[in-house]
């Protein structure tokens, strides 16, 4: 019957819409269309089953068959697809209980006007339906019918909504209004019994049916791995056992169930062991770097154990660097899944990491290794440091190896310090500078020999930006401020950089590490005339060719122009010997994005061993930091300068709160998850720029007030990633179709529409600077009245 055959009437328009696959399969009689396939020519059709290959259907109808009586898996067995079944007006007598087995996706069924005497509840009830359509069917008054009646009043698959008889003798009878006696769903009942045990142990479960007609009745074991040797026996006809030896823990939290079904329905009632096991350490693995670092644990046990945790064997305290958080706690099992977390470790918390855990039953412990960084030195840092400095030291010192020996990839780090570098913008700074040296003679400008060619300015872009700039040397040529910069050699001025003697400079701690090398708080004599020591950081770079050299004087020379009470100040270089080293400004709190995370509302008021606290912040010292960062901002901006990567990271907070942009350049290792890696080097912070960024990498000083507004969000959310909830690309979706960061909890209007003033999305159209400052400076000395916003 299955033939490659196009209907005769088919050389119509509604031929062309056929889908070419299906015409192939399509029978004779019927008309298909894409996934729909109709029979409705008279008596043409005595059985389903002509159909072959029709995986794809969807929608089958079938009208007028008066030789078609029955449906049967077999009949069915091909659609699987599914969804919407007419077969109306036909001899259709007897549909299987298994007929719709093998399509479980149908959720329309159209049987109306067949010759049906009874129907199974089996056949539908595993099935989503919506709609069951069963008027104009012949049926039986019996208990077949039942099922009917009772889901009609749950209104299951609309059967509420159709007017539904039965025949007995001769006589319809609205199914409302039939009574049918001794004909009711089965009760079930699972004899009450104390259904605690310990693991191993032996448990025998009794289950009761009733009812007419009479049930049959199983129980419904849950799968698990178990070791549990399950029998079923019936005790009578209305009685089972389930028993159970060796219990295994894989029970808890899984339905046992007894199910019982006649005629008119199934009914099943459940129950669940409480197996009781001691607490045991399921895994323990080495940390993995996540926004904090993550040591994943699974631990089990009945009751829920308790949980501790030793570093080197002695105990670990919590507190808001270092803690524990649950990350999944399972529906259907007992084991709990967490993660130990660190925030920001460095070679201090390198060593053995216990878990112990125990419950009323038992206890366990597992201890894994974890390194996170060098140390480096080989001393203890708070003893006196014998580093010499000396380049008498044949290039060798211990300083030197300490920085290269370090060649792991490092996270970082700790705790306060600033300097600053001004990555991405260093070209323009280059334009800047040169104007201002131009005109000031006292700079000596001498540099043309420094200049190189091309290639060297590249990898100077690189190195600026301590490994990766957010353009690679080819973008950076497409900018068009690079051959002015080419063009203009005498910008660099050698006499304006201090130099700063090797001997002066008493390293004592590390303070983290970039792709660039390491940054150490150092003592620092002879720094001001009327200072004899202070505490500095300085940046010790890790290559000292010859292109690094350069790129290295270049840096210096720019960063020496850039004076700003808000921008951290660079005091010089030491250049004497290796490795080479740029001296910055100590600022204690360190990076802002932490800071604003240890002071949010979960923060421990921390002392910081300076007897200066801060617990959470308040709307005053918010709108503080922000006036400062927007007074950097407007310095910058005064000098067209575009920062390209302003976020709380790339700024620092020293004492008093006082806040500066300025970064160690490490913030693309630290925070490398704000970035987005397109290409080998290239890392773009794509959720703080603005769509014009993203879509067309274009950089300007409005750019850097979307960036702006970004970094208010932050402060008001204490540090919270934008869009953290969303991936990259996510981000990035959200930010070009103009979806905006909600407005923070704790943010008073009036500063949230200062944010938004900094998304517009025509650039033109953003808020400038120097309004944002004015602003913010009026918030700060009347800040608004707020009610229960902070809680
Ligand atoms: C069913 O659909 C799939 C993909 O949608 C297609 O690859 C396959 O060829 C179709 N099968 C038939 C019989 O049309
Ligand atoms: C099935 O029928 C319902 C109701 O008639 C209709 O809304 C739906 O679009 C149909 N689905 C398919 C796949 O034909
Ligand atoms: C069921 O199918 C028949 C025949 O196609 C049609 O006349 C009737 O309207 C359908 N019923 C519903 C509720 O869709
Ligand atoms: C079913 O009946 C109710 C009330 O009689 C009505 O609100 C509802 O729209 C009906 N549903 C359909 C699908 O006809
Ligand atoms: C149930 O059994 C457990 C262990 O056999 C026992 O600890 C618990 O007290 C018992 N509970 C009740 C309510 O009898
Ligand atoms: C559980 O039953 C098995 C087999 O009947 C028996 O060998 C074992 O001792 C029982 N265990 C307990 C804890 O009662
Ligand atoms: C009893 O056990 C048999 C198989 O062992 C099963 O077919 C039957 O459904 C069970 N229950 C009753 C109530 O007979
Ligand atoms: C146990 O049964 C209840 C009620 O039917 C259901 O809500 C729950 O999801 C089931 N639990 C599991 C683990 O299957
Ligand atoms: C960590 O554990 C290993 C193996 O037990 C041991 O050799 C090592 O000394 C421990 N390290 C520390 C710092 O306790
Ligand atoms: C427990 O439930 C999860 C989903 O909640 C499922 O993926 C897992 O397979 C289930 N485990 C068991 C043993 O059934
Ligand atoms: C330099 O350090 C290396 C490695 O520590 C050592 O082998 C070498 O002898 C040292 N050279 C001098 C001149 O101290």
């Amino acid at each position: 019957m299955l033939r490659g055959f196009v209907h005769p009437t088919c050389w119509t328009l509604l031929c062309l819409l056929l889908i070419p696959g299906m015409v192939s399969s399509c029978p004779d009689f019927c008309r298909c269309y894409g996934t729909l396939v109709q029979c409705l020519e008279p008596n043409t059709i005595f059985s389903i089953s002509i159909f072959g290959e029709v995986e794809n259907i969807t929608e089958l109808v079938i009208e007028n068959q008066k030789d078609l009586m029955s449906l049967t898996r077999d009949d069915m067995r091909n659609f699987r697809e599914l969804k919407n079944l007419t077969i109306s007006s036909t001899g259709l007598e007897l549909i299987s209980e298994d007929a719709f087995e093998m399509n479980p996706r149908m959720t329309h069924i159209n049987i109306s006007s067949n010759a049906l005497t009874s129907l199974s509840w089996r056949t539908f009830l595993h099935l989503p339906l919506q709609e069951l359509i069963l008027t104009g069917n012949p049926f039986h008054c019996t208990c077949d019918v039942r099922w009917i009646q009772l889901m009609r009043e749950n209104d299951w698959a609309d059967l509420g909504n159709q007017s539904l008889s039965c025949w007995a003798d001769s006589v319809e009878i609205m199914l409302e209004d039939l009574y049918i006696s001794q004909c009711d769903l089965p009760q079930v009942s699972i004899v009450r019994q104390n259904l605690t045990v310990l693991e191993g142990a032996n448990l025998t479960i009794m289950c009761n049916v009733a009812g007419q007609p009479t049930p049959t009745v199983r129980w419904v074991v849950p799968e698990t791995e178990s070791y549990t040797e399950i029998e079923q026996t019936n005790t009578s006809e209305v009685e089972i056992a389930l028993h159970l030896f060796n219990i295994s823990p894989g029970f808890n939290k899984r339905n046992i169930t007894c199910r019982s079904e006649n005629i008119v329905g199934p009914r099943e009632e459940h129950v669940q062991i409480n197996v009781l096991f001691p607490a045991t350490v399921v895994s323990l693995e080495e940390a993995i770097p996540q926004h904090h670092y993550c040591f994943p644990y699974t631990v089990d046990g009945n009751p829920k154990p308790e949980m501790r945790w030793q570093f080197n064997g002695r105990n670990l305290e919590m507190n808001s660097y270092i803690f524990t958080k649950t990350v999944e706690e399972s529906e259907n099992a007992t084991s709990i899944h967490g993660c130990l977390y660190l925030n920001k470790p460095t070679h201090v918390n390198n060593g053995n990491y216990t878990i112990l855990v125990w419950n009323m039953l038992g206890s366990a412990s597992e201890t894994v290794y974890s390194k996170f960084m060098d140390n480096p030195f080989s001393f203890n840092p708070e003893e006196p440091i014998p580093v010499s400095l000396s380049p008498e030291g044949g290039g060798n010192s211990t300083f030197v190896n300490t920085v290269e020996t370090v060649e792991e990839h490092t996270f970082g780090v700790s705790v306060a310090v600033g300097l600053a570098v001004f990555a991405c913008l260093f070209i323009l700074v280059m334009l800047i500078l040169l104007n201002k040296c131009g005109r000031h003679s006292k700079f000596g400008i001498n540099r043309a020999a420094v200049l190189a060619q091309e290639d060297d300015l590249a990898m100077s872009l690189h190195f600026m930006n301590f490994g990766s700039s957010p353009l690679t040397s080819a973008e950076g040529k497409l900018d068009g401020t690079k051959p002015n910069f080419i063009e203009n050699p005498q910008y660099f001025c050698d006499a304006c950089v201090q130099h700063i003697k090797r001997r002066d400079i008493l390293p004592k701690w590390e303070l983290g590490e970039g792709a660039f090398g390491k940054v150490y708080l150092a003592e620092c004599y002879n720094l001001t005339p009327d200072n004899e020591k202070a505490l500095v950081a300085v940046k010790a770079l890790k290559e000292a060719t010859e292109n690094a050299r350069q790129d290295f004087q270049r840096e210096a020379e720019l960063l020496t122009v850039l004076q700003h009470e808000h921008i951290v100040k660079f005091y010089g270089v030491c250049t004497d010997g290796e490795p080479l080293i740029m001296v910055f400004e100590y600022m204690k709190h360190g990076d802002l994005n932490r800071f604003l995370r240890s002071h949010g509302p979960d923060a421990k008021i921390l002392d910081n061993g300076n007897g200066q606290t801060y617990g959470q912040l308040n709307l005053t010292q918010m709108l503080q930091i922000a006036t400062q960062i927007a007074s950097g901002m407007v310095y910058l901006a005064s000098l067209h300068f575009v920062h390209r990567d302003l976020a709380t990271r790339n700024c620092l907070v020293g004492t008093n709160l006082v806040v500066k942009i300025g970064d160690f350049g490490m913030s693309r290792d630290i925070y490398s998850t704000d970035y987005y890696r397109v290409g080998g080097r290239t890392m773009l912070p794509i959720r703080w720029m603005p769509p014009e960024s993203i879509l067309y990498r274009k950089f300007t000083t409005e750019s850097d007030i979307w960036s702006f507004g970004v970094v208010l969000w932050e402060i008001f959310t204490y540090g919270k990633q934008p869009w953290y909830q969303l991936s990259n690309t996510e981000a990035i979706e959200c930010i070009t179709q103009g979806r905006e960061l909600e407005r923070p909890r704790t943010c008073p209007n009036e500063i949230y529409s200062i944010m938004q003033g900094c998304w517009q999305r025509e650039p033109q159209q953003r808020l400038n600077i120097k309004e944002i400052h004015k602003k913010l400076q009026a918030l700060v000395k009347a800040p608004p009245v707020y009610l229960d916003i902070l809680e």
